[in-house]
């Protein structure tokens, strides 16, 4: 059975951004916890919530977490590796992307993806997004992907020990 992320500072950092942007029918990429989907949910300028996942237990415990906040009525949950199974258009998607290089087949989706899977995310987002739609995608120095065909606005950065995390918006151009 795989691990649920459990929030952390790459997590606080992209939910304070939710917090502040986001508006309309937002899709959730990596839910985990459930941590942004909820915090979106609550915002009353937010309509609907999709909250994805590859892993099934990181659905259970966004479902317990959207309850316990009492916001289950705004949330569907969804499992899918990246959009293969999302229909739709948002006008925000999110994704606190698993942010070690990935290193073979055997590695844990929470934490293991790295460029490799933003670059495929980038690529498919696009066709998911509403005309004006934007992203809000967190990354690390660890794993700089492509962010060609976009355009870029840092909303926020921080220095870890070991690394640097990126908050951008993006936009495709
Ligand atoms: C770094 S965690 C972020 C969790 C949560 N959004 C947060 O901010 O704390 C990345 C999440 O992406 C999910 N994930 C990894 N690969 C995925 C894929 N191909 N499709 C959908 N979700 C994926 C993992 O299962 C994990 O829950």
């Amino acid at each position: 059975m795989e691990d649920v992320y459990r929030p952390a500072e790459d997590s606080y950092l992209l939910a304070k951004h939710v917090e502040s942007l986001v508006s309309g029918n937002v899709l959730d990429m990596g839910t985990g916890s459930g941590i942004q989907a909820v915090t979106a949910a609550m915002k009353p300028e937010v309509e609907s919530v999709l909250a994805v996942d590859i892993n099934p237990e990181a659905l259970k415990e966004a479902e317990k977490r959207a309850d316990d906040a009492g916001v289950s009525g705004k949330l569907s949950l969804l499992h899918s590796d990246l959009f293969d199974e999302v229909k739709g258009r948002y006008d925000w998607i999110i994704f606190n992307s698993p942010y070690l290089p990935s290193e073979g087949e055997a590695d844990e989706h929470a934490w293991a993806g790295g460029a490799e899977l933003i670059e495929r995310f980038l690529i498919e987002a696009r066709d998911y997004l509403e005309p004006v739609g934007s992203i809000l995608l967190i990354y690390s120095s660890l794993s700089e992907p492509d962010l060609s065909g976009y355009k870029v606005e840092l909303m926020e950065e921080i220095e870890l020990f070991f690394e640097k995390l990126y908050c951008i918006r993006l936009s495709p151009t």
